[in-house]
């Protein structure tokens, strides 16, 4: 590891400018701390200005920068305005993470349009207006990463999960063919496929199943041999790990983080 010029140790991000969506709560939120930590400067976009306060005190307290960014990434030019907002005031960006998530536990004879819709918007139409507004400022930096957040369920489908699953595998290739076109000038792109992670997301997933979080989560974790759910924690982990310089010959690929959940057996 490199050292800055009074001794201490620099981080793997020191340098990078980041944006991370859904950074109000969940995995969005470990990540964007974990980066501050690793030395990134880090602009935080969520809907939920509460959670985005919490977030950017605990970074700033921890001696890190950070910039919280109020924005309903659902909203046509809600994108632009993010990756603006934040390139001007860190002077640019390296680095991109779409962790801003909805689902909805129905079937497709359960699910409106409106429900079909909102979960498209915010789930895959956002993931590309983040990343279509992302890449022209990571080229101006010779390169960059960007990291979706997809799912085990991007990978294979789920039970009573229609737009959730479909929208997550739509992730999976877009991150394939974003990879392809944008890979000859040094920008990487991959996707993280997180199984259950103790979230706000998952308790209320379970809610909307008719389960209490603690019997799904139960569950779940029996299901899986490592016998226990994630935490935001460890799937920001394996996001720094794809975002940084470790990962330089990694691109076009999933990375499932699920406890060997897909493992099968
Ligand atoms: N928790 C899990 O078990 C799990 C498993 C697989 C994948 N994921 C994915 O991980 C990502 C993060 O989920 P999480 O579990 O941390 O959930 P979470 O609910 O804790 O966080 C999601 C964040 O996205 C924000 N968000 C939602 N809609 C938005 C919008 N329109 N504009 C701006 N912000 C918006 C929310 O306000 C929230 O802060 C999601 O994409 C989710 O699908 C989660």
């Amino acid at each position: 590891m490199a050292a800055s010029r009074r001794g201490a140790p620099l981080g793997r991000l020191a340098g990078r400018v980041a944006l991370v969506t859904g950074a109000a709560s969940g995995i969005g939120a470990a990540t964007a701390v974990r980066f501050a930590a690793e030395g990134a400067a880090v602009g935080l976009a969520d809907r939920d200005e509460a959670g985005l306060g919490r977030v950017a005190k605990r970074i700033a307290d921890a001696g890190g920068r950070a910039l919280p960014i109020v924005v309903d990434l659902a909203q046509p030019g809600a994108a632009d305005r993010a990756v603006t907002a934040l390139a001007e005031a860190f002077g640019g960006l390296d680095l991109l993470v779409t962790a801003a998530g909805i689902i909805r536990r129905h079937t497709a004879l359960e699910t409106s349009d409106a429900e079909w819709d909102e979960v498209v918007a915010v789930n895959l139409t956002a993931v590309f207006r983040c990343c279509r507004a992302a890449i022209p400022r990571l080229r101006a930096r010779g390169g960059g990463a960007i990291v979706t957040v997809g799912s085990g369920w991007s990978l294979v489908g789920g039970p009573r999960a229609v737009s959730y699953a479909a929208t997550k595998a739509a992730v999976a290739n877009l991150t394939r063919a974003l990879a392809i076109d944008h890979g000859p000038e040094g920008i990487r792109v991959n996707c993280v496929c997180p199984g259950d992670t103790d979230t706000a997301l998952l308790r209320n997933e379970f809610g909307q199943l008719g389960e209490s979080p603690e019997a799904g989560i139960a569950g779940s974790a029996a299901a899986r041999p490592l016998r226990r759910i994630g935490t935001p924690e460890e799937i920001a982990a394996a996001i720094l790990y794809l975002a940084s310089d470790d990962a330089a010959y990694v691109t076009g690929t999933t990375l499932v983080v699920d406890g060997g959940g897909l493992a099968g057996g």
